[in-house]
């Protein structure tokens, strides 16, 4: 298992979710974040050069999935999310080593494969 955590732009969260479905992922965390992608903006003074670091929106995308769905969901963020500019964002990818579903107890790849209709009892 793997949790695959994005950075996008907020413009394209709609594209890369579709895609995420598309590619048969769903669950998903969504959060607003701050960030900034590492180059240095460097700002002419008259008193000397300043380095800017300037933060940008942006959305983290959060999914744990099973090792089989890894290379899936990375080529559906990159499909949502590229627009070719600079700062389309960054995606990564962490070993996980325990998921628990709550209701049922169930733990690990059963935790993760969405719950079917049949199995769903109203919330
Ligand atoms: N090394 C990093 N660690 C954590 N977050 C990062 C890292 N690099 C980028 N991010 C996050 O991703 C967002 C988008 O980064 P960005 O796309 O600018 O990356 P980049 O490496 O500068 O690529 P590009 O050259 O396309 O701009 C940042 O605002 C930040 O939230
Ligand atoms: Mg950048």
């Amino acid at each position: 298992m793997k949790l695959v955590t994005a950075i996008v732009r907020p413009e394209r969260v709609q594209q890369v979710k579709e895609a995420l479905f598309r590619a048969g992922i769903s669950g998903l965390t969504l959060s607003r974040v701050s960030g900034h992608g590492g180059e240095q903006e460097i700002v002419e003074h008259y008193r000397g050069r300043r380095v800017m670091v300037e933060f940008r929106d942006k959305v983290e995308v959060r999914m744990a999935v099973s090792d089989a769905f890894v290379d899936a969901a990375v080529q559906a963020i990159v499909q949502g999310a590229r627009t070719g500019e600079v700062g389309d964002g960054k995606i990564f990818v962490q070993p996980l080593e325990r998921v628990i579903r709550i209701r049922t107890g169930e733990q690990d790849t059963a935790a993760l494969t969405p719950v079917t209709e049949t199995k769903l009892t109203p919330a």
